[in-house]
Order: structure tokens, then sequence, then C-alpha cells
């Protein structure tokens, strides 16, 4: 059982939705968080929350998209903090379209937010983790990434690989002591892509709240689980597993399984609405409550 209290957390996607709630679970456990996204207004309320819960919080605001200049930002947080014991890779974007529609700019920021930038964290904090014989690294997936979702197809894909190289990076990890886990939530409540999207996710797939995500986390890193299913409890969890092992042999039977959960035109219905989840463009608009439509 790992104790956080001391341990140094990176966290990105911090300044609002889930990673807040991940921010405070940490505070609660007497963790160090480094905060990362790229608004600093966010970073820092939830610095402030980490403080009053015990924790101690420290913003650092960084475009991740910018993957290149990563090294960077593992700079600026060595000479702030030192070594990262954690890495939670939380930020991620989704933009609901026909496939036809997007730019190849949409497909290389979701691709480079959701997928490269947590793999290029990881290179860049793996080895002194290795070297100090500690670490951990929890990737926030989606259940997007376990059967795939019409109209937001390159943000399962993001998904998707994001499971998928936690499930090889642990077989190479495992004569380590650095482990990495995944977490694959379903719709969330209360906060977060779902809710911004302002359109209800259907009632039969069943919702979870942004705090069992966070206990997700929490339970993964304290008992080193390689993937947990966040789906409204334990029973729909398992039920979704079934489901996922069901179409390992025929896909074609659990499309029509997301058809009468009303998934496909829900998402059908958000991208008719256009609406931009958290792009770069929307992610300041979304802060404040307010939704664009793409021209
Ligand atoms: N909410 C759900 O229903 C749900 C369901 C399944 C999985 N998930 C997963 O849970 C995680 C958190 O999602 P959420 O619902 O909390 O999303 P969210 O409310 O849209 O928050 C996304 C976070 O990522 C940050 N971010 C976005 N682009 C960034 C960039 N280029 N560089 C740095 N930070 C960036 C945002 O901060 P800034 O705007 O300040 O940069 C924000 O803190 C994601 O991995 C998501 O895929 C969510």
């Amino acid at each position: 059982m790992t104790n956080l209290a001391a341990k140094t957390i990176l966290l990105t996607g911090a300044s609002r939705g889930l990673g807040v709630y991940i921010a405070r679970a940490l505070a609660r456990e007497q963790a160090t968080v480094v905060c990362v996204s790229r608004f600093k207004s966010g970073l820092d309320i939830t610095c402030a929350q980490i403080k009053a819960l015990g924790g101690k919080g420290i913003s650092i605001p960084f475009d991740i998209k910018n993957v290149a200049e990563l090294s960077t930002l593992k700079q600026q947080i060595n000479k702030a903090v030192g070594p990262v014991d954690i890495i939670i890779n939380n930020a991620a974007i989704e933009i609901y379209r026909d496939f036809v529609d997007y730019s190849l700019e949409d497909l290389q920021s979701i691709l480079t937010i959701n997928l490269l930038a947590a793999a290029e964290l990881t290179r860049l904090f793996l080895p002194s983790m290795l070297e100090r014989r500690t670490g951990h690294i929890v990737n926030i997936a989606s259940l997007a990434g376990k059967k795939g979702v019409p109209y937001n197809s390159i943000y399962s894909a993001s998904k998707a690989g994001l499971i998928m190289w936690t499930d090889a990076m642990r077989q190479e990890l495992a004569a380590t002591n650095t482990n990495i886990s995944v977490i694959c939530p379903g719709y969330i409540s209360e906060a977060g892509m779902t809710v911004n999207s302002r359109i209800p996710a259907p009632w039969l797939a069943g919702t979870s709240t942004p705090i069992d995500v966070a206990n997700a986390v929490i339970q993964a890193i304290k008992q080193n689980k390689a993937e947990i299913i966040v789906n409204q409890n334990l029973l729909t969890a398992n039920m979704t597993k079934l489901m996922f092992a069901i179409g390992q042999f025929c896909p074609e039977l659990v499309d029509k399984v997301y058809h009468c959960l009303d998934i496909v035109k829900l998402n059908r219905k958000r991208a008719n609405a256009n609406i931009f989840a958290t792009d770069r463009s929307a992610a300041s608009v979304h802060h404040y409550g307010i939704y664009q439509k793409r021209s």
C-alpha cells in the first residue's frame, strides 16, 4: 500500500473538471500536487483548495500540446519541487464531429494532448523514477477507449491508444518498482466534459461522480491496480466489462447495444450541435459557461 503523504505528484488538467476532484483527493492524502494546464486562473483556485485541505499545490501553466517543449516543463517542475514521484495524465480534449468534417489540426490536437503528451511526459520523468526505485503513472482514459464511439472517433482512438500503451508499459515495468495504471470512466455527472457538452448522458448508460473517479485514482496508486472501470457502481462496471468481453467475439452485437443505450443518438446530437468540448478556443469560454458553435 503506497502512502501518498509527502509524495510529489504531477497532475495535468488540474484547472477544472475531474482534475480538481483528483487534486482535492490527493490533498487529503497530504501530497504535493504540481498542477498543470493552460490557464493560471483555474490552477490557482485548485491550489488554494489543495492548501485548505492540508496538501501543497504548485501551479504551472503550460500547454501540453507543445510536446517538444515538455522538457522545459520538466526543468521548471524539478527546479520548483525536485523529482516527481507520480504522474497523473488527466488532461484531454474531445471534439464531436463527423469524421469527414475533422481538420488535420483537430486530429493532431486530440492525439497530441490525449496520448502523445502523456507518453512524452512519462518518457521524460520515468528515468528518475526507475533510478530512485519508486513511482507510479496513472493514465485517465475512458470507456470510449474500450469500445469506439461514433462522432468522437479520434477521441476514442486516443483513449484506446492510452489503454494499450499502459498495458504494454505495465509488462515492461513489471520487474521495476515503478507502476502504471489506467482509469476508464464512463459518463461523469457534476463536472467535466459530459456536463460541458450540455446534452445529458443517456439514462440507461449510467453515470458516476467526479469523486468516484478521484477515489479510483487513489485506489489505483495505493493498491497498484492495472485498470479500473468507473461506471456507476460495481455491478454496472462488471456488466460493462462483460459487454466489452462479448464485443471481442461479436462487435456488431455491442454496436446494437450502444444504439439501444442511445449513445449513438447522443453523439449525433453533439456533432450536430457542433460543440467544441474543450479545444483551445473554447476552453477559456467554458470557464464562464458559454458555448460556441463552429462556423
Ligand atoms: N467528464 C467525463 O464525462 C469523462 C468521461 C470519461 C473520461 N474522461 C476523462 O477524464 C479526464 C478529465 O476530463 P474532464 O471531464 O475533467 O475534462 P475537462 O473538464 O474538459 O477538463 C480538461 C482539463 O484538461 C486541461 N487541458 C486541455 N487542453 C490542455 C492543453 N493543451 N494543455 C494543458 N492542459 C489542457 C484543461 O485545462 P485548461 O483549459 O486550463 O488548459 C482542463 O483542466 C480526461 O482525460 C477525459 O478524457 C472524462
